[in-house]
């Protein structure tokens, strides 16, 4: 059985290009089978254009809420029945109402050591802190920012003449293993959490 994966995005997207590489290959186990964004002309989107996966876009300022933007983004990706969904650099905070449809099976990568900078700048602020490490986390979505189950982290040293960008692409080159590593083993060997421990496997 292939698992149905819906990503969500938000930027450039070469976090859901290697997923969407990875799926070319039957064995890998997962397909996308549609790619969710906030925010139309992203290079995201076009990546899934070119794949000929379909598309969606649930802008927050169309909505007359917060809950109601939650909800519409929910009712998107339930439409595409998906096994597992997938937070690849979407850049904002799914609520409650989309929690009650995939809590527990929606992951999410970011690029710091959680439970260390959680939040929107994970690299400036381990580069602030002067951290000698740092790396990535794919993480099970709760309700709170970056504090879910984690299932898999990568290190990354931080070099001396770093900047925030010269540190972000480094970690993303291991965050878009990590992401392809990890996803695929949950959708051919299952996973499972234990209190606060993430396990892969049924
Ligand atoms: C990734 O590092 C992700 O963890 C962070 O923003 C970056 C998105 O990169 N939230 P891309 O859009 O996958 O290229």
């Amino acid at each position: 059985m292939t698992a149905r994966l819906v990503v969500l995005v938000s930027g450039s997207g070469t976090n859901l290009q290697a997923l969407l590489d990875a799926c070319a290959d039957p064995a890998y186990g997962a397909s996308v089978v549609a790619v969710g964004a906030d925010r139309d002309d992203i290079e995201g989107l076009a990546r899934a254009e070119r794949a000929g996966v379909p598309t969606f876009v649930a802008r927050v300022g169309d909505f007359s809420s917060r809950d109601h933007w939650d909800r519409a983004l929910a009712d998107k990706v339930a439409a595409f029945e998906p096994d597992l969904v997938v937070l690849a650099g979407f850049m904002k905070l799914v609520g409650p109402g989309f929690l009650a449809a995939f809590g527990g099976r929606t992951v999410n990568t970011h690029p710091a050591l959680s439970p260390s900078f959680p939040g929107m700048h994970g690299p400036r602020d381990a580069l602030d802190y002067g951290v000698k490490v740092t790396g990535c986390t794919l993480f099970v979505v709760d309700e709170g920012v970056d504090t879910g189950v984690i299932l898999a982290q990568s290190v990354v040293p931080v070099q001396d003449d770093d900047d925030v960008e010269s540190l972000h692409e480094r970690i993303k080159v291991a965050e878009r293993a990590m992401l392809v590593d990890t996803v695929g083993r949950m959708a051919r060997e299952g996973f499972r959490v234990e209190g606060r421990r993430g396990l892969l496997g049924r």
